[in-house]
């Protein structure tokens, strides 16, 4: 019955709920708990690392006090394992009283006092990843209790819940987010849940229900991990690509740089690629600890307003150079007939490979262009259709560009 009240609820709005909630306009960009904090809810052992108050308000000052913030940096979102075991005595989510003693609503008004926005973390299943109570049967009174704190931003996971009720489901929840009347921003796991269960997911009607949905399993620190989530992007299953828009992003997972598992040179082409993509951009990394030169390369505005550009069009592989294992990989950016340009090699033999391509093979066919460094923003001569363009891409390297036509 209740299956039934939902498909008329979600088929009656269907027509005219294209999520429209003026949200994310650009690839969100914040700092997540989860790929460094992962569910530590031991606050007695590891009282600066646990899930609690007090680690988001340092995170959150630092976020708004080192040049995060002013970088673009705006959400703080906490993952998994904030919630108490159980709902309360009116079937309403609350935290774990020990760890966020104050109450999620206080939390959230300290996170705004700071100039920042506040995510949160639910399930669409029985229970969370983690084990905590799901949303499954209290969707309207999750998505209500996340409105009454001030909530800006909810990631809604996917564990414990049959795939095929998502197209469903997840439309319903956003249905229920968009019935409070607080823009949230509606992030979701459904593709990725349901292409683990072998099926294709429905791009479109994904795109018109979330802010960013993730396409492939969690990202890990290592480079193993972020060099198959671009190999992944490269193959553009079902054109997934062609379904980012302003409004409505491909989500690779979090930025793992400042951690233990990049070189600088791999933290780069995360950074890099993360902008060609068009991706969310969500730290998860220790801001107390981090290394000037991580700070830096996060802070990059030249690569953040590639991310950023207004356009909102996604990059693609175009090019894989034949004899060598660097390949080019493409993104329309503003002003119009603008490319950011990045020649990858995810492979490492050892040396830095020279590669030499035309602008033609390349995309490029306007009659000229200037090309500025994606990263410092120095000019890099100019080009034509037919000129050389000839750079040299380290090992797990990339060289990004802008390119201008003139
Ligand atoms: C709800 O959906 C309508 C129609 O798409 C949209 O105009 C409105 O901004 C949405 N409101 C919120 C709070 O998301
Ligand atoms: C992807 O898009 C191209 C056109 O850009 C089209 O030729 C192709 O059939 C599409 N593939 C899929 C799987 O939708
Ligand atoms: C790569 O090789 C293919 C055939 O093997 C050829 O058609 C193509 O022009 C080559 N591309 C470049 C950029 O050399």
């Amino acid at each position: 019955m209740k299956n039934v009240l939902l498909l008329l609820l979600v088929q009656l709005t269907r027509d005219i709920s294209g999520l429209d909630n003026g949200l994310a306009l650009t690839p969100p960009m914040g700092w997540l708990t989860w790929e460094r904090f992962r569910c530590n809810t031991d606050c007695v052992n590891r009282p600066d690392d646990c899930i609690s108050e007090t680690l988001i308000k340092v995170m959150a000052d630092h976020l708004a006090a080192d040049g995060y913030l002013a970088a673009g940096y705006q959400y703080i979102i906490i993952d998994d394992c904030w919630l108490a075991p159980d709902r309360d005595a009116h079937g309403r989510l609350q935290p774990d009283p020990v760890r966020f003693p104050s109450g999620i609503a206080a939390l959230v008004e300290y996170v705004h006092e700071q100039g920042l926005k506040f995510g949160i973390y639910e399930d669409f299943g029985v229970r969370t990843c983690a084990g905590f109570p799901g949303s499954e049967f209290y969707m309207e009174t999750d998505a209500q209790t996340f409105a009454e704190w001030g909530v800006d931003y909810v990631k809604f996971d996917g564990c414990n819940s049959n795939p095929q009720d998502m197209d469903l489901g997840y439309e319903a929840f956003g249905l229920f987010l968009n019935k409070t009347g607080r823009p949230m921003v509606y992030s979701c796991e459904w593709p990725m849940y349901q292409q683990f269960a072998g099926f294709k997911p429905d791009y479109a009607a994904i795109q018109r229900t979330c802010n960013m949905w993730r396409v492939h399993g969690d990202i890990s620190d290592s480079w193993t991990s972020v060099s198959s989530i671009i190999s992944y992007y490269g193959k553009d299953y079902n054109n997934m690509s062609l379904y980012a828009k302003p409004g409505a992003w491909n989500d690779p997972d979090m930025l793992v740089v400042g951690n233990f598992g990049l070189s600088y040179e791999q933290a780069r082409v995360q950074m890099a690629m993360w902008a060609i993509m068009a991706a969310p951009m969500l730290m998860s990394t220790d801001l107390r600890s981090i290394t000037a030169q991580d700070h830096l390369l996060l802070t990059n505005l030249n690569v953040i307003a590639i991310n950023q550009d207004p356009l909102g069009i996604q990059g693609r592989r175009i090019l894989q150079i034949n004899g060598t294992n660097v390949e080019v990989w493409s993104r329309p950016i503003s002003p119009v007939g603008s490319f950011a340009i990045a020649f990858l090699q995810l492979a490492n033999h050892g040396d830095p490979t020279p590669v030499s391509v035309t602008g033609r093979d390349i995309g490029l066919t306007a009659s000229g262009y200037m090309f500025m460094d994606g990263f410092n923003n120095q000019p890099m001569g100019t080009y034509g259709p037919d000129s050389p363009v000839k750079v040299v891409v380290n090992p797990n390297g990339v060289v990004l560009f802008r390119a201008k036509p003139i």
